[in-house]
């Protein structure tokens, strides 16, 4: 512990057992009572925040990074000029932890989200996280609080969320020369209420999400920032998430909200290229069992019109796994495009989000090495 510490009840919620900082003047909850635990529902998890019992930090100063910090608090404590509240130094990933039937714990391919952090960073000039220490801290988050993976069988995990900020102070628009390195978890179910049931999106163009020599392709908070108008009005309109279509010239699907895009014709998988589109390591293995499967793959500019050609279509993601898409509305024009049957996910599709589920629960072989433990 970090700081000097009370227990103390502010009489809010039961379960928590409650700390008060005396140096940063505020609550924080350090445990949760055992009973809290034995009250989750594994099978009907939200993807959404909670919480756990710890989180771990690294500093960068003087040119290096520090030594890794375990801590129970829920807060930071950062300078009001630090570049991440003001010019946007910020960097996200989004991992999972998988419980397998044997228990065990395992990790998918972190170490494209190790090297896609890095160039997040490059690409907003903050200091590299070494694959190393994103390796250890992730581990250490996922192994502090495995209490909290949840158990096999669910079809739910432990979400796992690096986070890369410029806590160096600048007021003149520059990069920090300090940044912090935090990963903190949480158990979570699918992202789209739907599940592997159909969700229905709405095409905008009225909103773009990054432009096309701007952000798109990092993972940094800016870009969601960007978003957040057009998917707010699309909820509020009925539907599950919007589909983005590159800025330029509005003729092409680049992104499906927090997800890339997918669809499916003649046993062709085929999904947008794009410099504005985050390259999702779900896609790249979904690429990659498709063709196992002796499907053919296309990565290439796909024109809205060619959604009315498409047997099936999905969004897929780390947190939206593989989300069928039942039907896609043009907001503008009102158009609809329908795929499969009503209610109902494609044969493709069920094939490989079962692939590709098989493979992170490890209920099936991991040809290309995908998979490793974390104890
Ligand atoms: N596209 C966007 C904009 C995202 O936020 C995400 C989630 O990380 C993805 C796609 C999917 O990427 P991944 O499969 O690596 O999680
Ligand atoms: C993910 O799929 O892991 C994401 O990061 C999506 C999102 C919640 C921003």
């Amino acid at each position: 512990m970090l700081w000097p510490f009370a227990e103390k009840d502010p009489g809010i919620c039961p379960d928590y057992k409650y700390y008060y900082n005396l140096a940063a003047g505020h609550f924080f909850i350090l445990t949760i009572n055992s009973a809290i635990m034995q009250n989750i529902d594994w099978g009907k998890l939200p993807f959404g925040y909670f919480q756990t019992d710890y989180n771990v930090r690294c500093y960068y100063r003087n040119g290096q990074w520090g030594e890794i910090e375990v801590s129970s608090s829920t807060h930071i404590n950062i300078h009001m000029a630090a570049t991440c509240l003001h010019y946007g130094q910020e960097a996200f990933e989004g991992m999972k932890a998988y419980r397998g039937k044997d228990g065990r714990v395992r990790l998918f391919r972190w170490q494209e989200n190790a090297r896609r952090m890095q160039r997040s960073a490059d690409g907003i000039l903050m200091a590299r996280v070494p694959e190393e220490l994103f390796h250890k801290m992730v581990k250490k988050a996922v192994s502090l609080n495995e209490k909290y993976v949840p158990p096999h069988g669910y079809g739910a995990a432990l979400y796992i969320r690096p986070l890369l900020i410029g806590t160096g102070i600048q007021v003149g628009v520059n990069p920090a020369k300090e940044y912090l390195f935090m990963v903190f978890v949480g158990p979570v179910g699918p992202y789209f209420k739907e599940g592997f049931n159909p969700v229905t999106m709405q095409i905008v163009r009225d909103f773009d999400r990054a432009a096309p020599l701007g952000t798109g392709h990092i993972k940094v908070g800016g870009n969601y920032a960007g978003s957040l108008r057009a998917s707010e009005r699309a909820k509020a309109e009925g539907y599950a998430s919007v589909i983005f279509l590159e800025a330029k010239e509005k003729k092409y699907i680049d992104e499906a909200g927090p997800a890339n895009f997918y669809g499916i014709k003649d046993n062709t998988y085929i999904t947008p290229k794009s410099d504005s589109i985050l390259p999702s390591i779900t896609n790249m293995s979904l690429m990659q069992i498709a063709e196992d499967m002796g499907m053919k793959v296309e990565r290439r500019e796909v024109a809205v019109e060619e959604l009315e050609n498409f047997e099936e279509a999905g969004a897929c993601g780390t947190a939206a796994i593989i989300s069928p898409i039942g039907k896609i509305v043009d907001r503008e024009s009102g158009k609809e495009y329908t795929f499969g049957k009503k209610g109902q996910a494609g044969a493709w599709s069920t094939k490989l989000y079962n692939k590709l589920q098989g493979i992170q629960y490890g209920e099936e072989p991991d040809p290309h090495g995908w998979v490793s433990f974390v104890d």
